[in-house]
Parts: structure tokens; C-alpha cells; sequence
């Protein structure tokens, strides 16, 4: 953490709304990066499916006969039909058909079958199977990458964030509640809010309560030039109040505590990793929630929370799940509305770029990296 000194402009306004400037950052981090596009049991058995957009692009998520999670583009090898017009479901015999001339795939992405096509010597099957799209996974989380060949393995991507849920064993849980919604503004935006807490005291009153160092419009205690550790191994890491439980409306909850966390770990009541700008994920002493983002338009992204738990504690505890949700759902949808009353302002033809304040240094941070991302996809055209 280090706050920003003096004054910085921040991104052209018209990088936020832009078609052409959306579609060249498509082409530089959406489609070179690995994106988190869901859980490993959003598909429990071979040939359910989801689809997935990202930018232009879409996407079938399922798995293949061995279990395996396979993508591919929802897009037919014949004349380029979509494939799948459901969000998800399930292929029917492990066969994914093209509704325009019924040529079928295997679930592994084969092409099997042309019915009715007239035969010819060079027509090779093999020739023809579903685009694929590399995938892997860490902590039970999906992701993709539409580059040719990937330019880090997903554990280079995700770096030294990914150790900061080390305790917390995110392959074992699941997901017991999932949220989904559109908002109206440009991904960075949404991105930005996630990345300063200066917004907090006027549009999180109730996480307020929750995280006092949040009052501030602080991020941590060590963004405060008067902090001084309480005591021996204080990190100045915000953390819940000293009387609450966990990361609740009230502090309470009476989920039991997940196994193998530290002492500090649960004190603090929540861990971030960030991994840019597909998703964050936050620990907390007795849940896991997950925001992914995925732009669909230049101004228009899809949210997907998700609450995770190890499995058969929502059955154990049927009555103790609305309440882990509430503070979650209502801080994400206090961050969509402010993210849309922020996209309606950046088109006034007077706000070329607005400004940052010290405490938005991490904004800064991500600047710096997008900026570097776009003049770099100017000097090298891989
Ligand atoms: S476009 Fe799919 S079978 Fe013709
Ligand atoms: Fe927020």
C-alpha cells in the first residue's frame, strides 16, 4: 500500500463508453487473459453445460465423457450457427446438435454425424471438430483462456493473490447460492469502485458498521498517516469489529467456523484476493463469496456472486443461509447502482478525465497496468 502523493489524472472518460476502445481492450486482456467464468459444479455430470459471454464471444461450458471440463465456442463448423441457445442444460446422449443442418459433436467435440450431406472423397471428419478454448482451474473456480496458447499457466496468472485463501479450502466447497445481474456501466468502472473504499461512508453505511476502518473511506488502518499498531504482528489490514463473528449485517451467524484458518484469519474476518478484472474472492471465518465480472458491451457488464460452504453445512444449517447473504448481496448491489450513476456522468463533453485522491492508489495501480497492457498490443502484434 502506498498513497498516492500528488495529483493523477485518471483514464480518458471515452475509454469507458467507446465501441472501438472497448473492442481493443477486448482483444488485449478479455481475450489473451485467463477469465473466471464459473464453478466446477455449475457442471456436476458429464454433458450438463452453461454458456458464457465475454465481449463478442460465446462460449459452451461443459463436461466431456471422462469428466473432464471441456469449451468451445458456441459456434458450428459448417456455416458458423450458434449452437446452444440455452443458458444452460444438459446434451441429451452426449451429443451437442446444430439446430441449422443437424451436424452433431460429441461432448469431447468430435464431429460425428452430417445427416443428409451428400458424400465427397475430401471431406475428412476429423477436419472438423468444435473450436476449443483452454481451461483450467484453482479452488474449484473455472477459467478460460481464448488466446492461441496462453501466455502464463493459470497459476502464473493468478500469482501471489491466489496465496492469500491458502487457508481456506476453496476446492472442497461449493456453491450454495448464486446471484446473477446485469449493470449498465463499463467493466473498468466496476472494477475501479471494487478498488477504493474512499465511496464507502456515503454508499455502505451498513458495511460501515461492519468494517470501522471503512467510516474513514480507508481501505486499511495503515492508510491513515496517525495509525500505530495496537499491539505486536497488527498488520493495519481492515478487519471486522472487534465484537462481531464474521462478515454479517450484525456480525452474527451461527454457521460453524471453517477448519485450518489462523487465529488472525478469523479475527480479521475476511481475506481478498483480486485477480484482474475477472473476479475477487473474500474468505471469511465461516463462508467464501465470490463477484465475477464479465463486460458484455461497452457499457454493459453480467455479475455473478457466489457464496460457497463445505459441503452438507447448508443442509445442517437450512436456516442460517438467508443470513450469510444478506450483507453481500446488498454491498454489490449498492456498488452496481453508484457504478451506473458513475458511467451516466462520463459522457459530458467538459470531463475529458476526471482526478484521484491519494487513497485511490490502487486504481492508479490498475491504470499503469492498462495502460501498459494497450501500448504494449501497439509494439507487438502477437
Ligand atoms: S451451420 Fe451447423 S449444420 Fe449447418
Ligand atoms: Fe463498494
Amino acid at each position: 500500500m502506498s498513497l498516492l502523493k500528488d495529483t493523477k489524472a485518471t483514464l480518458p472518460s471515452s475509454w469507458y463508453y467507446d465501441p472501438a476502445h472497448f473492442a481493443l481492450e477486448l482483444d488485449v486482456i478479455w481475450y489473451r487473459d485467463w477469465v473466471c467464468i464459473g464453478r466446477q459444479e455449475d457442471i456436476p455430470r458429464s454433458g450438463d453445460y452453461f454458456v458464457v459471454t465475454i465481449g463478442t464471444q460465446q462460449l459452451i461450458v461443459t463436461r466431456g465423457e471422462e469428466g473432464q471440463v471441456r469449451v468451445y465456442h458456441n459456434t458450428c463448423r459448417h456455416r458458423g450457427s450458434r449452437l446452444c441457445a440455452s443458458d444452460r442444460g444438459h446434451f441429451r446422449n452426449g451429443r451437442i446438435v446444430c439446430p441449422y443442418h443437424t451436424w452433431t459433436y460429441s461432448i469431447d467435440g468430435n464431429l460425428i454425424a452430417t445427416p443428409a450431406r451428400v458424400e465427397t472423397d475430401d471431406f475428412h471428419f476429423q477436419d472438423y471438430s468444435l473450436y476449443d478454448v483452454h481451461t483450467d482451474s484453482w479452488g474449484g473456480f473455472l477459467f478460460i483462456n481464448l488466446g492461441k496458447e496462453p501466455r502464463d499457466s493459470l497459476i502464473d496468472f493468478l500469482g501471489r493473490e491466489a496465496h492469500e485463501l491458502g487457508n481456506w479450502p476453496l476446492a472442497d466447497m461449493v456453491s450454495v447460492h448464486q446471484e446473477r445481474k446485469t449493470v449498465a456501466c463499463n467493466w473498468k468502472v466496476f472494477w475501479e469502485n471494487y478498488n477504493e473504499c474512499y465511496h464507502c461512508p456515503r454508499v455502505h453505511p451498513e458495511l460501515c458498521k461492519v468494517v470501522p476502518v471503512f467510516k474513514k473511506g480507508l481501505q486499511s488502518y495503515t492508510e491513515d498517516p496517525d495509525w500505530r499498531p495496537e499491539s505486536d504482528g497488527d498488520d493495519g489490514r481492515a478487519r471486522i469489529a472487534s465484537d462481531l463473528r464474521t462478515w454479517t449485517t450484525d456480525g452474527r451467524s451461527s454457521l460453524p467456523q471453517i477448519d485450518g484458518l489462523t487465529d488472525a484469519e478469523r479475527k480479521t474476518g475476511m481475506a481478498f484476493a483480486s485477480f484482474t478484472a475477472s473476479m475477487y474472492v473474500v474468505g471469511h471465518s465461516d463462508y467464501v463469496r465470490s463477484v465475477r465480472l464479465l463486460p458484455t458491451g461497452p457499457e454493459s457488464i453480467e455479475v455473478t456472486i457466489d457464496w460457497l460452504l463445505m459441503p452438507g453445512v447448508k443442509e445442517a444449517h437450512p436456516d442460517a443461509i438467508s443470513h450469510i447473504l444478506e450483507l453481500g448481496r446488498l454491498v454489490v448491489a449498492q456498488d452496481s447502482a453508484i457504478s451506473e450513476t458513475n458511467q451516466q456522468g462520463l459522457k459530458s463533453m467538459r470531463h475529458d478525465h476526471g482526478v484521484l485522491v491519494p487513497q485511490e492508489y490502487d486504481l492508479w495501480k490498475f491504470h499503469e497496468w492498462l495502460r501498459d497492457r494497450l501500448l504494449g498490443s501497439n509494439s507487438h502484434n502477437d
